[in-house]
């Protein structure tokens, strides 16, 4: 089947609405070429810019989230760390323009601070840049660990207990996650994640309870839109349970 008839296809069926992605395997990329790791992080960012115009143009996702920098990876070389900022930083820089002539809204999880100024600069700007953009939302993961995440509203929450704005008896999970990064955003329906690693690394722990996980051994800088319809084809084909039993099962027990 030919690429548009493809599209068109998944487009009749069940799009996910948010779409979460981890980005592996850039280094192993960058070594089977035998070139620098930081090769590798240029070419997946070129894979992720690629992509990101494929979906805001074909596909009726609202969300995209990237896993763009955890809370571990700090604990890289010191020089891949400023390579990543540096290229976050230039990535933004250029993407501003596109991101407004695509209707693209830029959001961010996790903890900017610990980010060198210039390049939590550049990310604050673009988010306010882009805030009244209505097409695609790109999350960009960014210092972001879903531990971090959950202890932060845990705090948020204790805060508001000993404050008297909240009390205990009205915690429940609506009320926890109101306390997320971005509670407005929908838990992931679909996860990718590359480079045949089948674990999640600290991602979204809260949001993922039932998100449907889907694993590729495609290295990320060789990852293709028709990839990503694949991940969507195969979501297609699953069905979503959350616990309860199929429909026409319902009235059958045996
Ligand atoms: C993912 O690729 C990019 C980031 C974590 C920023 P890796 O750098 O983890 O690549 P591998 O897993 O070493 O191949
Ligand atoms: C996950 O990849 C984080 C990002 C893609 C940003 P890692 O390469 O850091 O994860 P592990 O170490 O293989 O679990
Ligand atoms: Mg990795």
């Amino acid at each position: 089947m030919g690429s548009r008839a493809r599209i068109k296809r998944i487009r009749q069926g069940k799009v996910p609405e948010h779409v979460a992605i981890i980005p592996d395997g850039n280094g192993r990329w960058a070594k089977s070429h035998g070139y620098e790791r930081s090769r590798g992080h240029k070419r997946g960012s070129e894979v992720a810019e690629d992509l990101i115009e494929f979906v805001s143009n074909e596909l009726s996702i609202k969300f995209m989230t990237f896993y763009t920098f955890s809370t571990e990876n700090w604990s890289r070389p010191g020089r891949e760390v400023s390579f990543l900022m540096t290229l976050l930083k230039e990535f933004l820089q250029k993407k501003q323009f596109k991101f407004m002539e695509n209707n693209v809204k830029l959001r961010v999880i996790g903890d900017l601070s610990k980010l060198p100024k210039k390049t939590s600069g550049i990310v604050q700007r673009t988010v306010n840049k882009t805030t009244k953009n209505d097409g695609l939302q790109l999350v960009m993961a960014l210092n972001y660990g879903g531990r971090q995440e959950i202890l932060r509203a845990t705090r948020k929450i204790i805060e508001g207990v000993k404050e008297g704005k909240t009390r205990l008896s009205n915690l429940s999970e609506e009320m926890f996650r109101s306390q997320m990064f971005a509670p407005d955003i929908p838990d992931p329906d679909l996860l990718i994640r590359t480079s045949g690693e089948e674990r999640i690394s600290n991602f979204l722990l809260w949001q993922m309870a039932y998100t449907e996980l889907w694993f590729t051994d495609t290295l990320w800088p060789a990852f293709a839109p028709e990839n990503l319809l694949d991940a969507i084809s195969e979501y297609q084909s699953r069905e979503r349970r959350y616990g309860q039993v199929k429909d026409k099962e319902r009235n059958t027990p045996k």
